[in-house]
């Protein structure tokens, strides 16, 4: 459609249906045809709502099948024939997932970072999705968020390159075309800040803060041609995010250029009444147009109050407009008048989910985002004439995806004991599962998904044993350890971000007995390792490392792969350093461990610097080098 035709199409629009254009709703609610009850209904929800909606959050509903299916039905029952945008949580991957975000910064390689991205939206497009909720280039420097594992961690300039690579990854350079997705860079703004490393928490930053070091990335994303903002939860300034003017008005429409449509986070125009920012929902959902907000993501406020505000001379029809064509704008970007399916189809699909290429890219982004935190005495690569024992809680779990990989399947991934089928002839090797991951009973308020942790103390008891025996009579212990995936991303937030008791009592036990500890570790941040890292002989962090994980550790470890990550966040020694970030600006009193001198920034109990900083990490190969020379005197802002 032309500009013109586009105009029309606006003008043709019933009130009700433009306001439609604004409200996102589950896929859920469009694929059923039972009538609404329960907390829908409490947010205001009705039949007709749903029937003129313009979007769709991906919850409840994927896959090309059924996505066409509520398109088609939406289309006929939406008066003019209107059709929805599909949009999906598409995080680190669509079936094939790769390591989580934060790995994917220690990769360094954004060339790798664009290959993932497009690969996700080649499956995400055949499966009917249209635009994905990602990147997420909040910057980071504190490991109690929980949602670090979304970030590239905390450096302005690797946070950039990625927004860039994943903008570019997805969109492809035509975003209509059947195998790209449109993107949308969030949260806009700060929300890696929230105070005390707690979800959904206030940020309070300088305005030098904010503008040196928390926006650069998502301006980086939207002059790579980002399609989407979105919103964050979190106030900045003392104001929320959905409904700061400053922020997304003069910040993002007029100083950064963003001309394309902007989303709230989910439910995040409601909660403004929560913030107490605003009265009742009518005001919050007048405060967020204003401040630009065109999507409203699932809290119902736009589709409840809108219409009345404008009746009431509340809110300009000029302002209902402006956000409803920057909605028929991208659905027009995206092709969707002449094709309202888009990539979707179920054959495809099939071909190309999990497809052998795929897997490949995720086994080298996996084995690339490995870092090698220590390694004495060249404990890796195993040496195969070795007796070996593998231990711990991680041997035999499918759930190395990450909480937010949340289209992906375990029953994709394989365990590090079934990888081990392929070097059975090679390694003599014993296994066994040594504790549980948690112990049992453990709860996690609000998580359905989390699996019984029923492991009695006989049993946790028996495991050790076992565990402890196999390690006496074997030269190396390797040991596979760590968070469990739900304790990491949103809500998701913790106190004391290290390794579960109950496997450090593990990792005791088995020291006790065999020096030569190798341990794998597993996590979706930086963890606080406890003294552990002095005890081990080599550690090999792999975060959460994607459907290929297990093959690539297998790889790592035996040396036929190289561990070549660097930290994008560091890890602190302890919770008290934090936030510990390598771009600390200078005090007037640095810390100067040659002198005695009292009065210097620097702690009584613990050192400044964190334990493994930024950029850190070891590899196989030894390095030498030699004596630094520079090809000019002077450097220019073109780094010429
Ligand atoms: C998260 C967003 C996500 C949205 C839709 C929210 O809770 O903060 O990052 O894109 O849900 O699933």
């Amino acid at each position: 459609m032309n500009n013109n035709e586009l105009k029309e199409l606006y003008n043709s629009l019933s009130i009700e249906e433009k306001i439609g254009q604004l409200f996102q709703v589950t896929g859920y609610l469009l694929d059923s045809d039972e009538v609404l009850t329960g907390p829908l209904c409490d947010i205001g929800l009705t039949e007709e709502d749903i029937k003129l909606s313009g979007s769709v959050v991906g919850l409840g509903s994927k896959g090309a099948e059924s996505l066409t299916r509520i398109q088609k039905k939406h289309i006929e029952r939406h008066p003019k024939g209107i059709p929805l945008i599909f949009m999906m949580d598409i995080i680190h991957g669509y079936r094939t997932i790769y390591p989580m975000p934060l790995a994917m910064g220690a990769t360094f390689n954004p060339e790798l970072m664009r290959e993932c991205a497009e690969m996700a939206a080649v499956e995400g497009a055949a499966s009917g999705v249209h635009a994905t909720f990602s990147p997420m280039v909040d910057l980071v420097r504190d490991i109690r968020w929980g949602r670090v594992l979304e970030s590239t961690g905390e450096d302005v300039y690797l946070n950039c390159v990625m927004a860039r690579s994943m903008v570019e990854g997805y969109q492809g350079t035509n975003i209509a075309g059947k195998g790209t997705l449109a993107a949308c860079v969030k949260h806009f703004a700060a929300y890696g800040a929230a105070e005390g490393g707690r979800d959904y928490n206030s940020v309070e930053l300088s305005e030098r803060t904010l503008r040196d070091f928390y926006l650069p990335a998502y301006k980086a994303a939207i002059d790579a041609g980002c399609k989407l903002v979105m919103t964050a939860f979190n106030t900045v300034d003392g104001i929320p995010s959905t409904a700061n003017k400053k922020l997304m008005r003069n910040i993002l429409r007029t100083e950064m250029g963003f001309n394309n449509t902007v989303i709230s986070d989910f439910g995040a125009i409601s909660e403004l009444v929560m913030h107490g920012l605003a009265e009742n929902g009518a005001e919050a959902a007048r405060l967020s147009l204003e401040a630009g907000c065109d999507i409203d993501m699932m809290s119902g406020s736009y589709s409840r109050y809108i219409k009345e505000l404008i009746e009431k001379g509340e809110v300009s029809e000029e302002l209902l407009e402006e956000s409803v064509m920057r909605v028929l704008q991208l659905k027009n970007e995206l092709g969707l008048f002449e094709n309202p399916y888009k990539g979707a189809d179920v054959e495809r699909e099939k071909e190309i989910c999990l497809c052998e290429r795929h897997k490949q890219i995720a086994l080298r982004a996996a084995a690339e985002s490995f870092v090698l935190l220590k390694n004495e005495d060249s404990l890796l690569p195993l040496d195969k004439a070795k007796k070996i024992a593998f231990i711990g809680p991680y041997i035999d779990r499918r759930e190395l995806l990450s909480s937010w990989a949340i289209t992906g399947e375990t029953e994709d991934v394989s365990t590090i004991l079934e990888e081990h089928a392929a070097y059975s002839s090679e390694i003599k090797a014993g296994f066994a599962k040594g504790c549980p991951i948690l112990p049992g009973g453990t709860v996690m308020d609000g998580f359905t998904a989390l699996e019984p942790l029923t492991a009695t103390e006989g049993e946790v008891e028996e495991y050790k044993a076992e565990a402890v025996e196999l390690a006496k009579n074997s030269d190396i212990a390797v040991l596979f350890i760590g968070e469990h995936y739900l304790q990491s991303g949103e809500a998701a937030s913790r106190s004391n971000p290290s390794i579960p008791e109950i496997q450090r009592e593990l990792f005791e036990a088995i020291y006790r007995v065999n020096k030569n500890i190798v341990v794998v570790l597993f996590s979706g941040r930086p963890l606080v390792l406890d003294g552990l890292e002095e005890k081990a002989g080599a550690i090999l962090n792999v975060w959460m490392p994607g459907t290929m994980g297990a093959k690539a550790i297998w790889k790592v470890l035996l040396g036929e792969m190289e561990p070549s990550g660097r930290l994008p966040m560091s890890f602190p020694v302890n919770v008290g350093q934090i936030p510990v970030h390598y771009d600390e600006l200078r005090t007037g009193r640095p810390w100067m461990p040659d002198e005695k001198e009292r009065f210097q920034s620097k702690y009584l109990d613990v050192r400044n610097a964190p334990l493994y900083s930024f950029g850190y990490g070891l590899g196989y190969t030894e390095f030498e080098i030699s004596k630094v020379s520079l090809s000019d005197a002077e450097l220019t802002a073109e780094g010429a």
